[in-house]
């Protein structure tokens, strides 16, 4: 089988084609150029880039793969969430493909695709489904903070969410506190690496309450008011390298933690990560480390497969199509605010997890 898919849910332009398992292309353009002027993701510049880049980045896609487009099986693409107009560009012209191919459309959930990229690894990278085992999943990026039980394969239910702020949205805004460029993750991630994590403490949200949401708001504050109360800190390389190793301990410090204690919790053997934070150097080793000393396994999805991409959904996409044949429909619309909801067929948080919201 070989699947087309489009990804255009945020701010990266992505086309992929799959064939048996094989990723024969993932073509990724990134909008972090445009939106870095405004410190952010415009959502109609977004929009505009997907329509003005999306040609070539298929003809590319198609062109590494080396097929024309009457050798596709079916098209898939983001349905949601994501930014309403971003996600149209892509739904719609990967719905307009199979109507004129005559071959069946599926819509991905695009944190669903997130669940699936940490099992895509090697050269050309290949959904590795045979290792598939039952896990918890964190998913991290600028939009999204998640802890997910992957029960089997398609098979899940989201134990916590942020309340708030995201992981990768309280990396961008402190780090636009101490004045670094946007994005500010990997800005952070770089300064990071000379500092002292232990010199300055910053607060670790939620991490003494049993359940497995998140809240990043309040960390985001409070190192507010530490540089309205130590403005000189900025002033030497050392204070914001150690700043930068502070804040970023907190984060990944309730990140590995909460994640690490929900397995054990569940008595579910596996972690994997993806999401823009996963390619945090730091978030990488701490959750190496934990699972080590707890006897879990690790999967992170590859650095290149982190960030959001078409790869992912293609792989999924083929999947579902493989697994039961289910397509949707042609006349599907986006879903911007879609929650990754109950496939499980029989979750039950309260057997299952600590019921979502009891510590709040
Ligand atoms: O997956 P992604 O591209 O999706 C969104 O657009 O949300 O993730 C982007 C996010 C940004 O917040 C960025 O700062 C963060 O991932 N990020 C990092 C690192 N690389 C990317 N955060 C911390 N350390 C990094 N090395
Ligand atoms: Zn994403």
């Amino acid at each position: 089988m070989t699947v087309l898919a489009l990804e255009t849910s945020c701010d990266e332009t992505s086309c992929a084609v799959v064939r048996d398992g094989v990723l024969r292309a993932n073509v990724v353009s990134s909008q972090v150029r445009v939106h870095e002027a405004y410190g952010g993701v415009v959502p109609e510049l977004a929009t505009r880039e997907h329509l003005k880049n999306l040609p070539w980045i298929c003809r590319e896609a198609l062109r590494q793969a080396g097929i024309g487009p009457e050798a596709l099986s079916a098209v898939a693409a983001t349905q949601g969430p994501g930014l309403p107009n971003a996600l149209l560009v892509g739904l719609k012209v990967a719905q307009g493909l199979a109507f004129v191919l005559g071959r069946p459309f599926v819509g991905i959930h695009h944190h669903e695709a997130h669940l699936y990229s940490p099992w895509i690894t090697g050269e050309p990278p290949r959904a590795d489904f045979e290792a598939f085992e039952p896990n918890v999943a964190l998913i991290v990026s600028g939009g999204h903070t998640l802890l997910v039980q992957v029960e089997a394969e398609l098979r899940h239910g989201v134990l916590g969410s942020t309340v708030d702020d995201a992981a990768g949205e309280c990396f961008d805004k402190t780090a636009k506190l101490i004045g670094l460029p946007y994005p500010g993750g990997p800005a952070m991630d770089a300064l990071a690496a000379a500092g002292d994590p232990g010199r300055f403490d910053f607060p670790r949200p939620m991490l003494a309450e049993a359940h497995d949401d998140f809240s990043f708001s309040g960390l985001k504050t409070s190192v507010r008011y530490f540089l309205r109360d130590h403005p000189e800190i900025l002033r030497d390389r050392r204070g914001v390298a150690d700043l930068c190793a502070s804040v970023q301990a907190a984060i990944v410090d309730v990140l590995v933690r909460k994640t690490v204690r929900a397995a054990r919790r569940l008595g579910v053997g596996c972690i994997t990560a993806s999401g823009g934070v996963t390619c945090n150097r730091s978030l990488r080793r701490r959750l190496a480390e934990a699972c080590g000393e707890q006897g879990l396994r690790l999967r992170l999805a590859e650095p290149a497969l982190c960030t959001d991409n078409a790869g992912m959904v293609a792989v999924l996409a083929e999947r579902k199509l493989a697994r039961d044949g289910a397509s949707s429909s042609l006349d599907d619309e986006m879903r911007p605010g879609w929650e990754l909801g109950d496939q499980t067929g029989s979750w039950d948080k309260n057997t299952r997890g600590t019921p979502r919201g009891s510590g709040k």
